[in-house]
């Protein structure tokens, strides 16, 4: 008889957005996957990295691409970590912090796979609602957990909290905060000035959104390297391949790529929140690569199901505090126009 750990017994597991085997036949706006190609300095990078050097291990240290981060943000590399995906870096931030029984914190509706992550390790968790003002509601003034995940901008909402109140919680806070910004490349602000000055910040970056490398699997950390340093103790030693290390590296170093892609990006998320309220729908502005609407009858399900049969994918979520809208990733102008149309068809 297999006996799994209890927790691991009663667990749900996290469900990821669908991935359809035919994704080229829908508009697929339902993981907040880039509508733009990697950078091709990326995809050169990848092919010269793609050879009989494969036969060797990875730098265990993922040294260049730390570098070109450090020079990008203005840190020595000791302050920065590379993932297997923003996901590993959460993963192992809860293994490093919270023990069995210790909590980590969160606020709902944000990035439930932290939840996950936690009941894996055995780790309690709390979550906060948000106000009507879109603020977190009931956290302590001090409050004693291990490990408190902030999702900045918000997902699936796409709001951001300001600098002042994320310093403010962290003071709050005896344990961690981890600013998870895998949208921030699409908003105005981050936290890494609060990773300079306050001891408990942490923040965390993903390549899947900004740079389109979702499926390479690339994230990072940038936290007081005491920190980094319990979290390289804690990662599998060769966490990132050569192809990903070498995907990295040229990712960031072609800045003038990433900041055209964004800005389109940007240009289009603000062009597709107008007609959308156009058509009656409540759009929350977005500072991500996302927007969340609400139709008028408040029913998300009927949106995603008239969606999905004109073959667009949206993203709905059956939590009560979600279901009567949908989250919409920003695609081609092209894409958001069919997207428009159809979604005038289903409100006529
Ligand atoms: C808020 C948030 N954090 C982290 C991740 C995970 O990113 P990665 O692809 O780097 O594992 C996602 C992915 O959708 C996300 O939405």
């Amino acid at each position: 008889m297999i006996q799994l750990r209890k927790n691991i017994a009663e667990m749900a597991g996290y469900v990821p957005g669908f991935q359809p085997e035919d994704a080229a036949s829908y508009i697929k706006l339902n993981t907040n996957e880039n509508p733009y190609p990697p950078s091709p300095q990326v995809i050169d990078a990848i092919a010269k990295e793609a050879g009989e050097g494969l036969r060797r291990y990875p730098d265990a240290a993922s040294r260049l691409a730390r570098e070109e981060a450090g020079r990008l943000y203005g840190f020595d590399p000791s302050w920065i970590i590379m993932a297997n995906g923003s996901d590993e870096v959460l993963n192992n931030l809860i293994r490093a912090f919270a023990g069995e029984g210790e909590e980590i914190a969160y606020v709902h509706p944000s990035y439930s796979y932290y939840g996950t992550l936690a009941e894996i390790q055995g780790a309690r968790v709390r979550t906060f609602g948000l106000t009507e003002q879109l603020e977190p509601a009931g956290i302590p003034d001090a409050y004693a957990c291990r490990l408190f995940f902030l999702t900045n901008p918000n997902a699936p909402l796409g709001f951001t909290y300001t600098q002042r109140y994320i310093a403010e919680l962290a003071g709050r806070l005896s344990g961690v905060l981890v600013v998870d910004e895998a949208y921030a490349d699409f908003a105005d602000e981050n936290s890494l000035d609060l990773v300079r000055s306050l001891d408990n910040v942490v923040v965390t970056r993903t390549f899947s959104k900004s740079y389109s490398l979702a499926g390479m699997r690339l994230g990072m950390a940038i936290a007081r390297p005491e920190v980094i340093a319990a979290l390289n103790k804690i990662r599998d030693h060769y966490n990132l391949d050569r192809l990903a290390q070498a995907a990295a590296a040229a990712a960031l170093s072609d800045q003038e790529y990433f900041l055209h892609c964004v800005t389109r990006i940007k240009e289009t998320r603000g062009w597709f929140s107008a007609a959308l309220e156009k058509i009656g729908y409540q759009v929350i502005p977005s500072s991500g690569n996302y927007v969340f609407a609400t139709p008028p009858d408040r029913n998300g399900t009927r949106v995603y199901q008239g969606l999905y049969d004109r073959k667009i994918l949206v993203r709905h979520f059956t939590d009560p505090k979600l279901a009567h809208g949908v989250r919409i990733s920003i695609g081609t102008r092209e894409e958001m126009e069919r997207t428009v149309q159809a979604l005038r068809e289903l409100e006529a």
